[in-house]
């Protein structure tokens, strides 16, 4: 459902008020935290740092350092984002134990040999000795170049092969052995699979980063992993307005558009990008919101530390779900024409693997 005139005209004002007020640091120690398996607390909001194909490495690390300086001690980054160098750079000097930093092993390097050193790799580029979260990006191993189209398919692509995955989990425990990595965890990983690592695994995963927003809130999954001990983190807590063309279909809903969302944003006198944000937080998840916007990614951290939702906001907001996934994964299917729904599991069984 679009926006109607007046909401757009609220979400235009919005951003550029937001952009009037004066900065105010928000004190970290105020973000609410979560408590992992470990008893590790991790802010629960992170500043991500993919630029989406659009924004440059530069102003990236540019937004961590503007980050840093707003409050934000959680960052979200990967090696394939391309960026890691550059945010090292930034995050160089700081004091290691204030921040949480997550990278993730992209899908060609899940082979048992490649795992340690692309690990080494991203914290030579992050300029750290240890990571706090180190990711399976996604369960499959299937290489696509970055920035590809989505008909894009790897010649040796195949279905999710629990045998092989555990390989690579196994090198993701000697990570934490080696005392390189604190946390292990997934990303866009299904229940099917999950029960699985968690039946096999020496190390539990500590997160499933997953797509949560307003419209696609993953209630199964997301109760699941709570109910096993696993932190959700939120990836495009916005709806990721900005996402590269190639995660775009016709069908897609927005977010920040959602009568609804505009409403309590306008009773709250924010941008409904800011109300994502604060329902995340309240819901029980880690939302990763990017942003090159000082103004933006400033409104984003003082959102879970002000005005919170009313419970009557949060249960509207609960009922505006529409399943609508917006990162449907295309190039990591291993057939042609196949749909991408087989990626997610969507019948509880592991489609075409196992
Ligand atoms: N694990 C995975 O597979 C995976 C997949 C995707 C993403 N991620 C992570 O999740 C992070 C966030 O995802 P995302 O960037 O795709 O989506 P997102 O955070 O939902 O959306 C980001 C966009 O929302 C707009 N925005 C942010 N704050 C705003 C505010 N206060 N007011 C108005 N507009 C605001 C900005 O657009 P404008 O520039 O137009 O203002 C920004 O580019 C990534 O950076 C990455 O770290 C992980």
């Amino acid at each position: 459902m679009s926006a109607a005139p007046n909401d757009q005209w609220w979400n235009a004002f919005a951003r550029l008020t937001s952009g009037l007020q004066v900065p105010m640091p928000v004190d970290p120690a105020l973000v609410p935290k979560r408590k992992l398996h470990t008893g590790a607390l991790m802010p629960a909001i992170g500043l991500g740092t993919f630029g989406s194909d659009r924004v440059s490495a530069e102003s990236v690390a540019q937004a961590v350092s503007g980050g840093l300086d707003v409050g934000y001690r959680h960052f979200d980054c990967a090696s394939v984002y391309g960026n890691e160098d550059r945010i090292g750079q930034v995050l160089e000097g700081f004091p290691r134990e204030q921040l949480w930093i997550t990278s993730k092993l992209w899908n060609d390097k899940h082979s048992k040999e490649d795992v340690v050193p692309s690990c080494e790799q991203s914290l030579s580029d992050l300029r750290m000795d240890y990571l706090d979260m180190y990711l399976v990006h996604w369960p499959y191993p299937n290489f696509h170049p970055p920035g590809c189209d989505v008909s894009s398919r790897s010649p040796n692509a195949r279905p999710y092969v629990h045998s092989e995955f555990m390989e690579t989990w196994r090198e993701m425990e000697r990570l934490v052995d080696l005392g390189l990595v604190r946390h292990i965890g997934t990303s866009n990983t299904t229940i099917p699979k999950l029960e699985l690592l968690l039946r096999d695994a020496r190390i539990p995963p500590a997160v499933n980063e997953m797509e949560l927003h307003p419209h696609f809130q993953q209630l199964e999954l997301f109760n699941y992993v709570r109910s096993r001990g696993i932190e959700p983190i939120g990836f495009c807590p916005i709806g990721s307005p900005t996402r590269p063309d190639r995660d775009r279909t016709p069908e897609d809903t927005v977010d920040i558009e959602d009568p609804i969302l505009v409403s309590i944003a306008r009773d709250h006198g924010v941008h409904p990008a800011v109300v994502c944000v604060k329902w995340a937080v309240q819901r029980g998840q880690t939302p990763i919101p990017f942003s090159d916007r000082r103004n933006e990614y400033e409104s984003n951290l003082e959102a879970v530390v002000t005005d919170p939702l009313t419970e009557d906001e949060m249960q509207a907001i609960a009922g505006t779900d529409k399943n609508d996934r917006l990162i449907k994964g295309h190039v990591f299917l291993w057939k042609q024409d196949q749909a991408w729904e087989d990626l997610w599991d969507i019948n509880g069984v592991i489609e075409g693997g196992g």
